[in-house]
């Protein structure tokens, strides 16, 4: 075989093994799918159900028991002693965390947001917290999952409207 045709054909022995190999790039793009894949919060979250359409039954207790106790009071979140953002919202706490209250947490505490200013919606963190893909400070709520259903996002608007009672 001439030499040239030699060389040549090495050429592409090498070029042959480099395409099959996965690339260390693409290996590591794999893995970082593979482990976000892990992290995903998996969805178990009920729908929404029989929201009260007026204002009427409209209060605390039904936001803490629709919102506030199953997506936000969740473990390591807004419960216990030392919850995210110094703001707990188990039932029956959640009024004396957010009427009037002004953030606290790291990302907010240095602002002058309100977490819930009765009776306006667009002056309180909350509900930008929850409609806003980026609210004033820090990142949407829930933290690490979708967003709340929108009937439910509406629901926490209008009980603020309603003047947080
Ligand atoms: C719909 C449910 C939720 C609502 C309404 C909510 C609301 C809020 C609000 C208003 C703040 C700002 C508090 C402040 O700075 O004074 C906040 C911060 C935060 N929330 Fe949530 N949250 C919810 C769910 C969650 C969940 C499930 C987690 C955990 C996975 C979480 C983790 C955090 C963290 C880490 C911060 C930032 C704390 C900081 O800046 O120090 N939240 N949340």
């Amino acid at each position: 075989m001439r030499p040239r045709a030699a060389l040549r054909a090495l050429a592409l022995l090498g070029l042959g093994a480099a395409c099959s190999s996965p690339s260390p790039p693409q290996d590591a793009a794999r893995d970082r799918a593979d482990d976000l894949a892990d992290t995903r919060v998996e969805d178990t979250r009920p729908p929404p159900r029989d929201i009260p359409r007026s204002d009427g039954g409209l209060n605390i207790e039904l936001v803490e028991e629709r919102v506030f106790g199953f997506y936000c009071a969740v473990p390591a979140c807004h419960s216990g002693d030392m919850p995210t953002g110094r703001m707990n919202l188990e039932p029956g706490r959640a009024r004396e965390s957010l009427l009037g209250v002004r953030a606290r947490g790291v990302q907010c505490g240095a602002t002058d947001n309100v977490r819930v200013v009765p009776g306006s919606a667009e002056m309180s963190l909350l509900v930008h917290k929850l409609e806003d893909p980026r609210p004033p400070c820090g990142a949407q709520m829930p933290l690490g999952s979708a967003p709340l259903d929108p009937e439910l996002v509406a629901l926490v608007r209008r009980w603020v409207e309603a003047g947080a009672p």
